[in-house]
């Protein structure tokens, strides 16, 4: 069916379902017998809105619907199946879920927005269909699908119906994973196996004060282990958006997360097969303050962020998990008028080193990217991998690997830049070439190379070292001299330039055109796509 063929019938099925409703509704007269008084769609729908405000704002929340009008452009909201579900006797008009499709910024979206003033918000067998249905069309009509997230979970009265429900849930989500962008935002509670339908999706927005996540709630917590702990201790916006990483904005409030979902949709293409929107910029090519930006001592911290923000069209960069492995940077900004993720080591946190944490969250975040055809632009200035026995059992062999595979296995146009230094598995790791970027650049006397100086002469020089030491010479001057020679000879560009592993050397205010220049051939890089996807966007 095309595009439009399958817009006609979902405007068509909704159009009868009204009718049907409004007849309905034109028989009901009030029960004292008074004639004439018919109950029309409106004034039903009026009153649950009215209620529904009631119960949200005095929760401090927004209504399902005006949640709705506030993510989506004026007046594009159409509804679909909106009396599915309703009961007239408990005055509901509808089930605990509102869905239809809309517009951001002039771009069609699927939206399900669960509504927490009908049976709070739960998902019984009507709400999974309605929920699956909208993410058919998604799929169908190749569009993004967001969520408003606000219920206590699968209907405790449904039992395993609710249940199966989650399960179609999380295996469509699957489905769409890589195939259209998928957004859930967290306006509410979020409780039990229902957390896993967010965590399938591309990105988990949460409110700082109203939205918790948890697997167990902490009723739970105390009767199994006899821990007391708050909604916010187990599950709030912080815990996940700082130590968890399971979420990727935390939002001042709901009107903050609804703006940050529409910024983070002017990126994205609308599916897998489309390309991101293209947006005007300034014809500047040099970036002439990014060198006091970035001091010369390789050991001296600098914000990468300010970095990013010199190098990027006005200057915008729309940064994603910016409160977890703070250690690296990733998000998105524009270059040359093109959306690009960004992928950075943070030399203000741990001094940019790679650890468990922050290779997971690049990884993701790079396939995120080559799934809908994101170019990357990686910036590297990083010393290696954090050392310690913390690191090794937390499993950074196998967790560092994920980021390997990422970007191993990315076809995306690629482009990388070494600042100041990049030492050992780390530089192989940020994009370098024999990994697969297509287009590399370092800075002039930027340092790569196995390890430091103090390191290599360690190991290189021993039988010199102890040579002095049995000689009586000061070990400390001869190690010193063996430092500077390694320095000097070894730890610098030539020869990744000398092996192609550079393509050319860039001044920092080069550097935004250089990258531009990049994307601008990488534009059209053959990347063949079998299947119905590139490859899914797995939570990792
Ligand atoms: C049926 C529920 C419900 C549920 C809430 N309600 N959760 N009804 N099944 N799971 C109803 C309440 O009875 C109430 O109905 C209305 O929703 C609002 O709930 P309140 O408790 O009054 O609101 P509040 O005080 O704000 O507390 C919200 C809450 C709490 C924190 C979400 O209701 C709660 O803890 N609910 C249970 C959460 C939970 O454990 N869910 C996990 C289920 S298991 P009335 O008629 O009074 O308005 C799950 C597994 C999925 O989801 C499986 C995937 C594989």
């Amino acid at each position: 069916m095309s595009s439009r063929a399958t817009r006609s019938a979902v405007r068509a099925g909704w159009e009868a379902a009204r009718a049907g409703f409004n007849a309905f509704t034109e028989r009901m007269k009030a029960p004292s017998g008074r004639e004439g008084h018919a109950v029309t769609v409106a004034e039903l729908t009026q009153k649950a809105e009215e209620r529904a405000a009631k119960r949200q704002h005095g929760a401090g929340k927004l209504t399902a619907r005006e949640r709705l009008e506030a993510l989506l452009d004026p007046d594009t909201f159409v509804e679909v199946r909106q009396f599915q579900g309703g009961s007239m006797k408990e005055g509901f008009t509808g089930a605990a879920v509102i869905t239809g499709h809309g517009e951001i910024a002039g771009r069609k979206v699927a939206v399900y927005a669960q509504d927490f003033s009908v049976r709070g918000g739960t998902l019984g067998r009507v709400e999974g269909q309605k929920i699956l249905s909208i993410m058919d069309l998604a799929m169908q009509m190749r569009i993004p699908i967001i969520g408003l997230l606000d219920s206590g979970g699968a209907r405790i009265q449904e039992g395993v119906v609710a249940l199966t429900q989650y399960g179609r849930i999380f295996r469509k989500s699957c489905e769409a994973s890589g195939s259209v962008p998928q957004i859930s935002l967290i306006l509410g509670p979020c409780a039990g196996g229902a957390v896993y339908s967010p965590a399938l999706t591309d990105f988990i927005i949460m409110t700082r004060e109203h939205s918790h996540m948890f697997v167990t709630g902490p009723e739970v917590v105390r009767a199994v282990t006899g821990e007391e702990v708050t909604f916010a201790q187990l599950g709030g916006a912080e815990v996940h958006n700082q130590r968890s990483g399971v979420a990727h904005y935390l939002a001042d409030d709901e009107t903050d997360a609804l703006e940050y979902a529409r910024s983070l949709l002017t990126y994205l293409p609308s599916c897998y097969e489309s390309e991101a929107p293209t947006y005007d910029y300034e014809e500047q090519r040099s970036s002439p303050d990014l060198e006091a930006l970035v001091p010369t001592s390789t050991r001296s911290p600098y914000d990468m962020v300010e970095v990013i923000e010199a190098l990027v069209d006005h200057g915008e960069f729309v940064e994603v998990q910016a409160g977890f492995a703070q250690n690296i940077v990733i998000g998105f900004a524009c270059m040359g008028g093109q959306s690009i993720g960004v992928v950075a080591n943070q030399p203000l946190h741990d001094a940019g080193t790679l650890d468990v944490d922050a290779s997971e969250k690049a990884a993701r975040f790079v396939r995120l990217c080559d799934a809908f055809n994101l170019p990357l632009v990686t910036l590297v200035d990083v010393p290696g991998y954090r050392p310690g026995t913390e690191q090794e059992q937390a499993g950074i062999i196998r967790r560092g690997a994920k980021m390997i595979f990422a970007y191993g296995n990315a076809t995306t146009p690629m482009v990388t830049v070494v600042l100041r230094k990049a030492y050992g598995g780390a530089y192989i790791v940020m994009g370098s070439k024999s990994i697969g970027a297509d287009v590399n650049f370092a800075w002039p006397g930027a340092e790569v190379a196995v390890m430091g100086s103090e390191g290599a002469v360690s190991i290189m020089n021993r039988r010199e070292l102890k040579a002095a030491e049995e000689s009586g010479q000061d070990v400390a001057a001869v190690r010193a001299a063996l430092a500077q020679k390694y320095q000097e000879e070894s730890v610098n560009p030539d020869l990744s330039v000398a092996e192609g592993e550079f393509d050319a050397i860039v001044t920092p205010a080069q550097t935004r055109g250089a990258i531009i220049d990049a994307l601008s051939l990488l534009r059209t890089k053959n990347r063949p796509v079998s299947g119905s996807k590139r490859h899914g966007n797995g939570p990792l």
